[in-house]
């Protein structure tokens, strides 16, 4: 089966074409530096960029894969959750293509596909299904931050998610409050690297509570009134490096903490990790540590397929067309607040 995938949920456009398993492409256009000068995605500019580049970044995509429109055999496209003007564009684009074609359309979830990208690895990109153990997955990216156990291909149950801001977003609010340019998690993660994590004690929120849900905003307000009190560590280079690596490992430890416990709970052998922030070196090496030190298979999403891409949407949708699983209906309307469970 060849098959299209469109992902357009948020501030990224993508294709990809997948087959029998394997990515034969994937195109990413992202929209980072448009809505960098806004400090943060706005909507409207979203689904206006994602009009103008689908046509492009799909054509690119099926030129990449060596595959022409009639020779796909479905098209897939993510519904939800996202921004709804941003997902009509690749949702109404993909069930387009599909009616013209007379084949069959998937709707995707956006986070169930971030629960298969750890799962695609290697040039060319393929999807390691063979090697799949049920595990606690980890997606944490600017907009969502959860843990979902993932107890087969296709099956899996919500643990907890943030009740308020996500880990990204507490990268890039932090990252705000210093100074840093939208997102700023990249840059944190950056400075962070020559600072001492132990110069200043920041909140590791939830972290002892017994339950799988996370919350950030409590951790941004202490950096504000951190630099309220200490507004001289802004122009100190070290300092504000310590003060980077001090946040970053509140985060960090809330993030590892929290999985491990849940994967102990659960006695799952493995633990996935994918998200826009699941890109942070600290978190990437914490995670092995950790996984390492408990005996458990760590899968972490390739830097590549961490951030949002239509590769994980068009594995998962081939793989729920596999086992007629998809969401058949051709007219499908989009599903902005549709909520992993
Ligand atoms: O997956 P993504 O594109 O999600 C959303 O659009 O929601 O992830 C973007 C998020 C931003 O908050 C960004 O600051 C964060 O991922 N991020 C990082 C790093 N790279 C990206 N956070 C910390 N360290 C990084 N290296
Ligand atoms: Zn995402």
């Amino acid at each position: 089966m060849t098959l299209l995938a469109l992902e357009t949920s948020c501030d990224e456009t993508s294709a990809a074409v997948v087959r029998a398993g394997a990515v034969l492409s994937n195109v990413v256009s992202s929209q980072v530096q448009l809505h960098a000068e806004y400090g943060g995605v706005v909507p409207e500019l979203a689904a206006r960029e994602h009009l103008r580049n689908l046509i492009p970044v799909t054509q690119a995509a099926l030129s990449e894969a060596g595959v022409s429109a009639d020779q796909l055999d479905a098209v897939a496209a993510t519904r939800g959750p996202g921004l709804p003007s941003a997902l009509l564009v690749g949702l109404k684009a993909a069930q387009a293509i599909a009616f013209a074609r007379r084949k069959p359309f998937v709707g995707i979830q956006h986070h169930e596909a971030h629960l298969y990208s750890p799962w695609i690895t290697g040039e060319p990109p393929r999807a390691d299904f063979e090697a799949f153990q049920p595990n606690v997955a980890l997606i944490v990216s600017g907009g969502h931050t959860m843990l979902v156990h993932v107890e087969a291909i296709l099956k899996h149950r919500l643990l907890g998610s943030t009740v308020d801001d996500a880990a990204g977003e507490c990268f890039d609010k932090s990252g705000k409050l210093i100074g840093l340019a939208y997102p700023a998690g990249p840059e944190i993660d950056r400075l962070a690297e020559t600072g001492n994590a132990a110069a200043f004690d920041f909140p590791r929120p939830m972290l002892h509570e017994a339950n799988d849900d996370f919350s950030f905003s409590g951790l941004k307000t202490s950096v504000r009134y951190f630099l309220r009190d200490h507004p001289e560590v802004l122009a100190d280079g070290p300092r504000l490096r310590d003060l980077c690596a001090s946040v970053q490992a509140a985060i960090v430890d809330v993030l590892v903490g929290k999985t491990l416990n849940a994967a102990r709970r659960l006695g799952v052998r493995c633990v996935t990790a994918s998200g826009g922030v699941t890109c942070n070196r600290t978190l990437r090496s914490r995670l092995t540590q950790a996984c390492q030190r408990e005996g458990l298979v760590l899968r972490l999403a390739e830097r590549r397929l961490c951030t949002d891409n239509a590769a994980m949407v068009g594995i998962l949708a081939e793989r729920k067309l596999q086992e007629a699983a998809g969401d058949p209906e051709l007219d499908a309307d989009i599903s902005p607040g549709w909520a992993l469970v």
